[in-house]
């Protein structure tokens, strides 16, 4: 028998990095492969949810089964995501630039003359931050990530906090962790009721557990 528990239901996937352009040649972004968020999507799918996965700029193929909606900047990816609303679970897995330059030039910045040039940055828009405010359009379930370098679980509670999500899963990202771009990732599911420790695993287990979790919290 097909294990399909999530037919029916709508899943919303983030994944990836964001490209942050400095000017038409140059972009800020970060180490994010989209394994983790890819496996994801896939693993939602498996279950029989109907999965959207909105991705940064990532050599992942897609994941069969998902709608994917291809993206740079995380301003980009906030409107794919409010467009793929309604769903009834939030998995906001990408690592989203939290700064973007200004001003980005509209001609590629030239070394000769001038120096080097200073960036003036400013805030992007928090998808999770946002996905999370109550609301009509909000997911049942909203679940974001936390990449952090120390003091995973206090910071990661402390995200789930401010975020106004419901469940945080926590990834130590150090040097020498392999999170980024690695196959394999340790993490921490936490909960409102208290933080469960997940043993070193595939990308791709972790991504199946999870979706077992989501599951088991629609069951
Ligand atoms: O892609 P891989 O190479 O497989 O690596 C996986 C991963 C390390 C990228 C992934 O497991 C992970 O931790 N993703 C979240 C990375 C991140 O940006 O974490 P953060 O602690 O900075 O952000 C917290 C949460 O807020 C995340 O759910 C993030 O998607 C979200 N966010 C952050 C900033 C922003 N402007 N908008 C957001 O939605």
């Amino acid at each position: 028998p097909v294990h399909r528990p999530l037919a029916g239901r709508r899943a919303l996937v983030t994944s990836g990095p964001t490209h942050e352009p400095i000017d038409p040649v140059r972009y800020i972004a970060n180490r994010s492969s989209g394994k983790q968020g890819h496996a994801i999507a896939a693993a939602l799918a498996r279950l029989g949810a109907s999965v959207t996965l909105v991705t940064g700029p990532t050599r992942e193929p897609d994941p069969p089964g998902c709608t994917v909606h291809p993206v740079e900047t995380a301003r980009e990816m906030l409107a794919a995501c409010e467009a793929a609303l309604p769903a009834d679970v939030a998995v906001c897995a990408a690592a989203v630039a939290d700064w973007r330059v200004a001003d980005a030039a509209e001609r590629k910045l030239k070394k000769e003359g001038g120096g080097p040039p200073s960036l003036v940055l400013v805030e992007n828009p928090d998808i999770l931050a946002t996905l999370s405010q109550p609301g009509a359009r909000r997911p049942a379930l909203v679940i974001g990530f936390a990449a952090e370098t120390g003091d995973v679980l206090a910071y990661a509670t402390a995200k789930r906090a401010r975020k106004g999500c419901d469940w945080i899963v926590a990834n130590d990202v150090s040097p020498g962790t392999g999170t980024f771009g690695g196959s394999e990732n340790t993490v921490h599911l936490i909960r409102a009721d208290g933080a469960e420790s997940w043993p070193t695993m595939g990308k791709d287990a972790v991504a199946a557990r999870l979706a077992e979790a989501i599951a088991g919290h629609f069951a």
